[in-house]
């Protein structure tokens, strides 16, 4: 696609230090990923519940959500994974540029995905492994999926028929099958203020 003649407008008539000021925070990108199961919505939940009651403003994009409305046209192939990927990251992007504090849910199975989103969203990504094994999320299966990828009606599940790479070196690693979703708020709060969040 010819990119020549399109141009980024750059001029405001606020700046994001004002923005910023306003909301009392900092802009950031908080990019949770793992198996489906991991517990990655029902952190997003609690976290974006605890920053609320502490008056900051975030908001959760989450997968699944993004795939009933804006990538309703993407399935699960690995281009489909990557395009999905790259469009929640310029939403991130475009948010935490406000001031926002983003918290993302998407599975973002591949270090490549997870590259590419931080290379879309710039300093303010933050990566977190929301980790728990194939098998306790296909216990937990708080969706039906599980059963249904057993039964042979799901194809290319993440996990089973298409990969998940685990993460050499991730920010913050939440093992969702010893910590509670008390313990793993506390630790997103924890590296959000490591990342110059006033709390
Ligand atoms: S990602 O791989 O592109 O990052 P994303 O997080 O947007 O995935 O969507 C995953 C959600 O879609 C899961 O939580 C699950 O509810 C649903 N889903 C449906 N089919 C699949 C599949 N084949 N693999 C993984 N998740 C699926």
């Amino acid at each position: 696609m010819c990119q020549e003649n399109i141009h980024t407008q750059f001029h405001r008539f606020v700046s994001l230090a004002e923005k910023e000021e306003l909301l009392g925070q900092k802009g950031h990108v908080l990019w949770l990923y793992g198996l489906s199961g991991s517990g990655k919505s029902t952190i997003a939940a609690a976290l974006e519940r605890n920053l609320h009651e502490a008056g900051r403003f975030s908001i959760i994009l989450d997968g699944d959500n993004f795939r009933h409305g804006l990538n309703f046209d993407l399935g699960f192939s690995d281009e489909d994974r990557s395009e999905n990927i790259r469009r929640v990251a310029e939403v991130a992007k475009m948010l935490s540029d406000q001031g926002i504090i983003v918290i993302v849910s998407v599975i973002t199975p591949k270090n490549a995905l997870r590259t590419l989103a931080r290379k879309i969203v710039g300093p303010s990504f933050r990566d977190v492994f929301i980790q728990a094994s194939f098998e306790t999320c296909a216990q937990r299966d708080p969706k039906g999926l599980y059963a249904k990828v057993a039964a042979g009606e799901i194809k290319q599940f993440t996990g089973k028929d298409s990969g998940f790479e685990e993460p050499s070196n991730p920010e913050l690693q939440i093992d969702t099958e010893t910590n509670s979703s008390v313990q793993a708020v506390a630790q997103l709060l924890k590296l959000l203020r490591g990342a110059g969040q006033n709390s």
